[in-house]
């Protein structure tokens, strides 16, 4: 158990590592993943500790060199280390950022969680248009970006492993149909290939 003080200390460690991030991995992407960590992982069963503080150290290292769920797990690991948490608790913490960014696989429950909450912040139309396509154009640009954000939109939403998680992809699902279809045939018009 983390006393109130250890939760005070991550929250401001986590909003410290992320003011060098972009903006779409600013603190409140960290607040959001959190909350939907927490959320799933009272519905799952999964350690709710354990998925909130794994949510909001997930992209500390976002900015920096190298494999940022690598870097990031190591440096929540030793800042964890730092604040007296229990060993246990740190090595989940350290598996579940380590692998949120290493491909759909399976493994512990609060690993899963913290990969369906984080995918979580590109479903439905208003964390697709706010979040996902405006990353992606910044990537990529118009031409390219617009049908890739789609592409990877479907990508991921064939890949959450809770049921709960997969219930709200489900029901976004409905609204994205209608739109992706009127984005890619706008699109094609656009850049001349109706
Ligand atoms: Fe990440
Ligand atoms: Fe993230």
């Amino acid at each position: 158990m983390l006393s109130p003080i250890q939760k005070r200390k991550i929250e401001a460690f986590a909003k410290k590592c992320a003011s060098s991030n972009d903006m779409f991995h600013d603190f409140s992407h960290l607040q959001h993943v959190a909350k939907n960590a927490v959320m799933l992982a009272k519905k799952e069963g999964a350690d709710e500790e354990v998925c909130w503080v794994s949510a909001l150290l997930h992209d500390i290292c976002k900015s920096e060199k190298g494999n940022h769920g690598t870097e990031g797990a190591n440096k929540a690991r030793k800042f964890l280390k730092s604040i007296g948490a229990e060993d246990s608790f740190i090595e989940k913490v350290y598996d579940a950022i380590y692998f949120h960014n290493k491909g759909f696989r399976k493994g512990p429950l609060e690993r899963q969680v913290l990969w369906d909450a984080d995918k979580l912040q590109i479903v439905g139309p208003y964390w697709f248009f706010m979040r996902h396509l405006r990353y992606t154009l910044m990537m990529e640009g118009q031409e390219k970006g617009v049908p890739h954000s789609i592409s990877e939109y479907r990508f991921f939403e064939a890949r959450f492993h809770t049921k709960s998680a997969r219930k709200i992809v489900r029901e976004k699902a409905k609204l994205m149909r209608p739109l992706f279809s009127a984005l890619i045939r706008e699109h094609r018009k656009v850049h001349g290939r109706a």
